[in-house]
């Protein structure tokens, strides 16, 4: 049987990692500088995470959710304690898409409402609302198209104010990327994140923060919409939650309340799932790492804005982008395959840089003289 072919692949075999390091199956080292898609929060291989996944490996890794499973209880007070949202409830389940559909599904739940506000660029996940609130039509099945998503402009807030005056009383949910992603690293403005949370104020709507990418400390807080000071309704979570074990979540603002069956999920929760990432929140609140991925993440865009040759560095923490001129688009196959530098990318010109959260300023030295090199080389 064949794989099914949707992924565009670089060929090589990744057989080992650890921290911001992994290895080929020849044994070449590559500094890894995308952590497979914003996923490795703590490092590869964490030492302190794999001994909590093999603990709860040898007790049990799976029971139902209908039972007790005391760990998900320990995982929400330390979510809540490191985020600062102890008077949140916490919903898991597997994957980013998942839980921005819960997310959504709630909102409608709670609003008895339909429409949702999104945003251009946007990227929620490929399930059925998740993928109709994403700005990509040429993912978005026949089957998903939906006239209750409506798209507008980042970070425009007058746009915002016009469709909430417009139809606000038949807005669930307005639902927002802090950083986008996919999208090519664009910070949302504080006065924007106000915006929403004021009009969802006035209009009885729900304020959803896809924190999935920019969330779990990597923007140097918590969630990346801290920054402005404002708190959301609902957070969603996945990638860095784990640090590469499969677990999502969504945690829940006091106002909406829990009705039983309105969530649901086999998986969601498990025992092994909820061990890895507690396991990350420990490494995590141990090795200080929201404030090593401000304090590097700062260091490296400083350094990045000094080459004249990239254009709008942009970001916060350790979610950084920046544009390609087109006389440099080899630039990201070069790092990988000169420079043994892994990078991330958005379409059409920008590399994205999604390290670990426990990146080292030594590293971030050798990224910095690897793209110099790089761009150098290409120049000439
Ligand atoms: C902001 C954002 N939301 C949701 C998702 C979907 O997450 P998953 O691939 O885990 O379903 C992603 C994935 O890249 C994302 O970047």
């Amino acid at each position: 049987m064949e794989l099914f072919n949707v992924y565009p692949i670089n060929n090589i075999t990744i057989t080992k990692a650890l921290g911001s390091r992994v290895w080929d199956d020849a044994s070449t080292e590559y500094l890894d500088m995308y952590g497979g898609h914003a996923v490795i929060s703590i490092g590869h291989q964490h030492p302190h995470w794999a001994k909590r996944i093999k603990d709860q490996l040898d007790k049990i890794s799976f029971y139902s959710n209908s039972i007790k499973i005391p760990i998900q209880q320990e995982l929400a007070d330390k979510l809540g304690k490191l985020s600062g949202k102890e008077d949140y409830a916490l919903f898991l389940c597997n994957s980013g898409a998942e839980a921005n559909e819960n997310a959504l599904k709630l909102a409608s739940f709670y609003t008895g409402r339909k429409k949702i506000i999104a945003f251009k660029k946007a990227f929620h996940g490929r399930t059925s609302l998740a993928v109709a609130a994403t700005d990509n039509p040429s993912i978005v099945a026949p089957v998903n198209e939906t006239s209750n998503i409506i798209f507008l402009p980042f970070n425009d807030e007058n746009a915002l104010k016009t469709c909430f005056e417009k139809e606000g009383n038949e807005i669930a949910a307005v639902i927002i990327e802090g950083i986008q992603g996919v999208g090519g690293i664009n910070v949302a403005s504080s006065s924007f994140l106000q915006s929403i949370r004021s009009l969802c104020d006035e209009y009885g709507a729900v304020y959803i923060a896809d924190s999935v990418q920019c969330g779990y400390g990597r923007s140097g807080h918590f969630f990346s919409h801290d920054y402005a000071g404002v708190a959301a309704d609902i957070y969603t979570m996945a990638k860095g939650m784990g640090n590469g074990f499969p677990i999502g979540g969504i945690i829940i603002s006091p106002k909406i309340p829990a009705k039983h069956f309105m969530l649901g999920t086999t998986f969601g929760g498990n025992h092994l799932a909820c061990a890895a990432a507690l396991g990350v929140l420990e490494v995590m609140e141990s090795e200080n790492l929201m404030q090593n991925a401000k304090q590097v993440g700062d260091h490296l865009m400083n350094e990045l804005k000094l080459i004249p040759q990239i254009k709008n560095v942009r970001g916060m923490g350790l979610m950084i982008g920046f544009d390609v001129p087109e006389e440099l688009k080899a630039l990201k196959g070069f790092l990988l395959n000169e420079c043994k530098i892994f990078t991330g990318e958005a379409k059409p010109n920008v590399i994205r840089l999604l390290p670990s959260l426990a990146l080292t300023m030594e590293d971030a030295e050798i990224f910095l003289a690897s793209l110099k090199k790089a761009i150098t080389h290409l120049q000439d």
